[in-house]
């Protein structure tokens, strides 16, 4: 036992990194405000409600493995909010392994998720620690609606789907835009299978009638948490966006990609990336709404004979996902989770008591749960 903090939060001065301080508060657990500049971390928590009574000290790192495992050791947790992550996270998941600490992040990038089970998994156990990705809105909730799905016995089978409303901040931008390059993944008679490119589908969005145009969204997180799953043959998830202007950006940028910018070499695609990035969001959005940033998500499953559904409404998904981070670390600071290695949010916490933190706050509520 050391006398450091226990809870770093790398990437703390951006949207999501100063909701995770938000609910560390809440949990009054002390934490390190980390990131690259020390001086727009302190701006950003002097914003934070309530941040007069939160134990914190703010760490300036130069986002190299050396720098960020100086950082690491002898703490317990990482939640690390700095993306994109199939850019960044490398240096912070080879320190948090070498310092010894658990892991958990944000991302929604399917490639990265696969680099975490398959390369991160193992050294972790190694270690008798637990990395988990995607402890955030996109996929947390998914992942909760699916495994209590499977609580009915006899499915074998789960298509999800997500209505957001949602206005994507800077990194959620640059990371959507990111992953049209990767290659992205469905689960089908338990193997993972590529998609062609960008899939649309139009999607019913639960109890509204609506039809809106989803994307498989670069392949989500189901396919990744349910492939070693032998529960689970087949799974494949499609997100529809309130702003439907957003999938035919991506099918824009996907074109682009495959007839010209393919070729480049990361250092000249990046930048070009994060300018298309930026004509649609352009700089930090303000703090969600309760009363405008409501969601609905939902996953079917079935077998030969049983199927089962369940409906989630939720608001404010930037904000679920700081308590969400702000949950994983006092469970695991408290010992009270499920296993080491690679863990899905909810399989790490349990998809009730995961579902239970989130009821509690009044972010998010079951409202349909129903099997035959
Ligand atoms: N899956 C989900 O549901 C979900 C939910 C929330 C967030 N996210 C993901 O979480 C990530 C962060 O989101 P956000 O909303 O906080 O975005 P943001 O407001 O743009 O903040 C990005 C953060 O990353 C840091 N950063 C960027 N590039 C860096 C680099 N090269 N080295 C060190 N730090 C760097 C920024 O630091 P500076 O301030 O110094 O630039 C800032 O702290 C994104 O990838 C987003 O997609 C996902």
């Amino acid at each position: 036992m050391t006398d450091r903090r226990p809870v770093v939060v790398y990437g703390a001065s951006g949207s999501t990194g100063r909701l995770v301080a938000e609910y560390l508060r809440e949990y009054s657990i002390p934490f390190v405000a980390a990131g690259r500049d020390k001086a727009r971390i302190q701006a950003v928590m002097d914003k934070v409600p309530g941040i007069e009574t939160a134990d914190y000290e703010i760490a300036e790192t130069d986002g190299s493995v050396e720098s960020l495992t100086e950082l690491f050791d002898g703490r317990e947790v990482v939640c690390n909010v700095v993306g994109p992550f199939l850019r960044y996270a490398p240096p912070a998941l080879e320190a948090a392994v070498q310092a010894g600490v658990h892991y958990v992040d944000t991302a929604g990038e399917q490639l990265h998720m696969l680099r975490v089970q398959d390369e991160f998994g193992p050294r972790f156990a190694a270690k008798g620690r637990a990395v988990s990705t995607a402890m955030s809105i996109q996929y947390a909730l998914h992942d909760i609606a699916a495994r209590i799905c499977l609580e009915t016995p006899g499915v074998d089978s789960l298509e999800l789907g997500s209505y957001a409303c949602a206005i994507p901040t800077v990194g959620s931008t640059q990371s959507i835009f990111d992953v049209i390059r990767a290659q992205a993944h469905y689960l089908e008679d338990g193997q993972l299978k590529k998609y062609d490119g960008v899939e649309l589908k139009d999607l019913v969005v639960p109890g509204t009638g609506f039809v809106l145009k989803g994307t498989n969204w670069g392949g989500t997180a189901m396919p990744v948490f349910f492939k070693n799953d032998r529960r689970v043959r087949n799974c494949k998830m499609y997100v529809a966006m309130q702003n439907q202007d957003i999938w035919r950006r991506v099918l824009d940028v996907e074109r682009l990609f495959k007839v010209s910018l393919q070729w480049l070499p990361d250092e000249a695609l990046y930048p070009l990336l994060d300018r298309m990035a930026a004509m649609m969001t352009p700089g930090s959005p303000p703090r969600e709404n309760r009363q405008i940033q409501r969601s609905v998500d939902w996953c079917t499953a079935r077998g030969n004979i049983a199927t089962s559904r369940v409906v989630i409404h939720s608001s404010t998904g930037y904000q679920m996902t700081g308590l969400m981070q702000a949950y994983a670390a006092m469970r695991l600071l408290g010992n009270t989770y499920n296993g080491v290695g690679f863990r899905s949010p909810a399989e790490l916490l349990g998809h009730r008591e995961l579902m239970g933190a989130l009821e509690s706050y009044g972010f998010a509520r079951i409202t349909e749960e129903s099997a035959s």
